[in-house]
C-alpha cells in the first residue's frame, strides 16, 4: 500500500509533463502549470537560484494546482544552509484565510514526499486518473485552514542537499529551523500568531509527536529568553491516521488510555501537554 503510493508519486509527475506536453504540439494549460511548478523550484521573484542560508526562495501564485480565484499560494525552498534546502508549498485558506489556523502536513515513509498528500489526499487539486493533469479538489483541507506542505528531511521529495538526518529528532530540528525561516519572511510572518497544527500520517506517527515535543521545547526556551524565535501557538493535537504504527510507545499508550479511535487525538493533546 505504502510502496504503491511511493511509486505513484515518483512516476506520476514526470508522466504529467510528458503526456500533456505533446498534445497537438501545443502546451496544454496543465503542461504550462507543471513547467511553472518546475520554475518554482529553481528561482524566486528575484531569480535567485543559489541558496542563501536563512532565507526563502519563493514563487508566488504560480497558478499550479490551486485555481480558485483570489486564493494565495506560494512554493519554493527554505535554505537551512548552503547545502540544505527544504521544499514547501503553501496554500492560503479558501475561506477566511486572515483568521484561519496554519497547519503543516508531513507524509511519512520515512522518505515519502508530502506531494503525495498534496496531489492524492488533501491538497487543493488531485492528479487525474489518466495523468493528463489535475482536477480541483472541492474538499481540500485549505477550504478552512492555511496549509503548508513540507518535504522532509533533506533528501526527500524536492528537498535536497547533504543528507545527514537519520533520526526523527534531527528531522524535527531541521523542520523547526525551516519554520523559523518561513515565519521570518515578511510574506508569511502574519501566520506566526495563528493557531498552529501538525498533521501527518503513517510513519508520521513518529514524526508528529517528535516534532511537537521539539517545537514545545523551543517554545519554552523562547519564553524563558534562552532562545530567540517565533513562538508557535499550538492548539490542535497531533493526529496520526494510520493505526499500523500503534507500537510506537507514546502513541500506543495514548491509544490504550483513550480506548477508542474517536478520542485519540484528544489523548494526543493531553500527552503533549496542549
Ligand atoms: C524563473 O526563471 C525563468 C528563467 O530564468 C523566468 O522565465 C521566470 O519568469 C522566473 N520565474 C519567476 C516566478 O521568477
Ligand atoms: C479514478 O480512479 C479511482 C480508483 O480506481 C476511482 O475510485 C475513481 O472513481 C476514478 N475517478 C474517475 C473520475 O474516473
Ligand atoms: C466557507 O464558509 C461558508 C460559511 O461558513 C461555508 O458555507 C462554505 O461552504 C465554506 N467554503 C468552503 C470552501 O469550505
Ligand atoms: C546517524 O549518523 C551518525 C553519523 O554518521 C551516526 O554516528 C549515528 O550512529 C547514526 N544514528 C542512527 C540512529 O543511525
Ligand atoms: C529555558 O527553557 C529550556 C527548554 O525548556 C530549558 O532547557 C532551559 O533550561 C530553560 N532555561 C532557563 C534559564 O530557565
Amino acid at each position: 500500500m505504502l510502496l504503491r503510493s511511493v511509486l505513484i508519486s515518483i512516476f506520476a509527475l514526470p508522466a504529467l509533463v510528458t503526456s500533456s506536453s505533446v498534445i497537438g504540439g501545443v502546451l496544454s494549460p496543465n503542461a504550462r502549470n507543471i513547467k511553472a511548478m518546475k520554475r518554482a523550484s529553481s528561482n524566486d521573484t528575484s531569480t535567485r537560484t543559489v541558496p542563501t542560508p536563512g532565507k526563502l526562495r519563493v514563487v508566488e501564485n504560480s497558478g499550479v494546482c490551486e485555481t480558485t480565484p483570489g486564493v494565495y499560494q506560494a512554493s519554493g525552498y527554505g535554505d537551512l544552509a548552503s547545502d540544505k534546502s527544504i521544499w514547501f508549498w503553501f496554500f492560503a485558506a479558501r475561506n477566511n484565510s486572515d483568521t484561519a489556523p496554519l497547519i503543516t502536513w508531513f507524509n511519512g515513509g520515512p522518505g515519502v514526499s508530502s506531494m503525495v498528500g498534496l496531489f492524492q489526499e488533501l491538497g487543493p487539486c488531485r492528479i487525474k486518473n489518466d495523468s493528463t493533469g489535475v482536477d480541483l479538489n472541492p474538499t481540500s483541507w485549505n477550504n478552512n485552514a492555511n496549509v503548508l506542505f513540507i518535504d522532509q528531511p533533506v533528501g526527500v521529495g524536492f528537498s535536497y542537499g547533504t543528507e545527514s538526518v537519520n533520526t526523527s529528532e534531527l528531522a524535527a530540528a531541521d523542520v523547526w529551523k525551516f519554520l523559523q525561516i518561513w515565519f521570518a519572511d515578511p510574506r508569511f510572518n502574519k501566520y506566526a500568531s495563528r493557531d498552529f497544527g501538525i498533521w501527518t500520517e503513517s510513519y508520521g506517527g513518529h514524526y508528529g509527536p517528535t516534532f511537537a515535543a521539539h517545537f514545545l521545547e523551543q517554545n519554552a526556551a523562547i519564553q524563558n529568553g534562552t532562545h530567540q524565535g517565533n513562538y508557535m501557538h499550538f492548539s490542535f493535537g497531533v493526529k496520526d491516521f494510520d493505526l499500523g504504527f500503534r507500537y510506537f510507545p507514546h502513541f500506543s499508550e495514548s491509544l490504550e488510555s483513550s480506548g477508542s479511535f474517536g478520542t485519540y487525538s484528544t489523548s494526543w493533546a493531553l500527552l503533549l501537554g496542549f
